[in-house]
């Protein structure tokens, strides 16, 4: 006799009687709060049920007249669970893919000790959309900034000459690289490090977005460095654009000194900023490049590490891996979201809508100069911030947003970030623009 009866799907899905379909926000949360590890502060008194267009969540709130578990209502998505899904949620074309993958081709999962057909397939995309040598399919996020340090160490030591464990990873101040303990370890956040501790050793940090302290750093330790891990944009720190000269600055520096340039992407790639990858706005190319999030078009988690031939080549047998990375499935999903990124130009579109929602940010910030310090963004890698002043709260804005029928959500107290899916059209920008205008008039 078992401790879990399971029956149903979808609203009739039972787990030991209690049926999904009958739970309101309250009793959702109360069971997160109960039976869920609290690493998340999900948005109040909503809960997503299911999605009915590329940019559209239905989600389930509170009846205001208290008589049904829950009322229904749309909710235009700005966030796109981080940019996982710049192609737009339930895209056609991978979807389509995925499903005929699972019915007609039948083959969801083989390790990467035998070989499957789909590998060769999702190389040969994934290296020309990235315009890399190689590729190395991982998973999570994470896993692509993890894989760059150590390949960036392995580098150091077997072709710059720096002697055993003194290799030096450096990384920017207020970086977002995930969770594991290399990111956190270079993470400056004190939240994520508080307590996890003893952190990895051969890190520094420079200030994001200056080249001289860079060049410091590499002119008393260049001996010493392995790399620099930067995101181009940085996305979790409040959509920080660097200057139009720090990335080819940065390059140049890396070149003359001797140390690997790498990019982390796994939120700004995949045509988020109205180009393929961010690095590209700013022509330079960089020896290795972490990717995740909307390689897998919000179906999959896909990650890779895309770089270098003779630095990839550094892996051998044995010395890395990963059960599910590029396992049948995730390169049939991974192989879709570059095809619909390409077919559906989401890069021209997205450079496009992000402009209009640039506009409206503008607008937005002259008709309330008080209150909008600024607006911010490439593509639709977008964000507003608004003054430290009291009432000027970004969580309030994103419940204020809510009620309004779009999902945002601040990455800092006064900054809000907006990144709606890649195929999002003029009205969509324009209801966004037009939403967070009421919300500001009424702060
Ligand atoms: C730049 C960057 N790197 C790495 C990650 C980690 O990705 P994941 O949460 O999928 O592990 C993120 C997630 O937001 C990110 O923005």
């Amino acid at each position: 006799m078992s401790d879990v009866r399971i029956s149903g799907y979808g609203d009739d899905l039972t787990i030991n009687g209690v049926r999904i379909g009958d739970l309101g926000p309250a009793e959702h949360e109360a069971i997160e709060l109960e039976k869920g590890g609290q690493n998340y502060a999900p948005l109040e008194d909503v809960v997503v049920s299911h999605v009915q267009d590329s940019s559209t969540l239905i989600c389930r709130k509170p009846d205001p007249d208290g008589v049904r578990a829950y009322i229904e209502e749309e909710l235009l998505d700005g966030l796109c669970c981080y940019s996982a899904v710049n192609q737009g949620q339930l895209n056609k074309t991978i979807v389509d893919a995925v499903i005929a993958h699972l019915q007609d081709e039948k083959i969801p999962t083989v390790p990467r000790s035998i070989r499957h057909k789909y590998m060769a397939a999702f190389l040969m995309a994934a290296t020309a959309i990235t315009k890399m040598d190689k590729v190395v399919p991982k998973v999570a996020g994470v896993e692509a900034p993890e894989l760059m340090a150590k390949l960036s160490r392995r580098w150091g030591y077997r072709v710059k000459g720096i002697p055993a464990n003194e290799a030096v990873i450096v990384v920017a101040a207020e970086n977002f690289h995930g969770r594991s303990l290399f990111a956190v370890s270079a993470s400056t956040d004190p939240a994520a490090k508080d307590d996890f501790g003893p952190f990895l050793a051969g890190i520094e940090v420079v200030p994001f977005n200056d080249a001289d302290a860079l060049e410091a750093l590499f002119k008393e330790k260049g001996d010493k460095i392995a790399s620099y891990i930067v995101e181009p944009i940085q996305g979790e720190a409040g959509v920080i654009l660097p200057s139009s000269d720090y990335l080819p600055r940065v390059a140049e520096l890396c070149k003359q000194y001797n140390v690997l340039f790498c990019v982390d992407e796994v939120q700004t790639g995949f045509a988020r900023t109205g180009a393929p990858f961010a690095h590209m706005l700013y022509n330079v190319h960089p020896d290795l490049m972490a990717c995740g999030k909307a390689a897998g078009g919000g179906i999959m988690p896909v990650s890779f590490v895309a770089g270098r031939r003779d630095v990839i080549d550094l892996l051998t047998p044995g010395s890395e891996g990963s059960t599910f990375g590029g396992f049948p499935l995730a390169s049939v999903a991974a192989v879709f979201s570059i095809k619909a990124m390409v077919d559906d130009n989401l890069a021209e579109n997205a450079k496009a809508m992000g402009d209009r929602l640039l506009a409206h940010f503008e607008s937005i910030r002259s008709e309330f100069p008080d209150k909008i310090k600024a607006g911010r963004g490439a593509g639709l890698l977008t964000a507003f911030e608004m003054f430290d002043k009291p009432g000027l709260d970004g969580h309030k804005v994103s419940l204020k947003l809510l009620e309004n029928g779009i999902y945002a959500k601040e990455t800092h107290k006064t900054t809000v970030r907006l990144a709606p899916a890649l195929t999002i059209t003029a009205e969509g920008i324009d209801h966004i623009g037009e939403s967070i205008r009421k919300v500001i008039r009424d702060l």
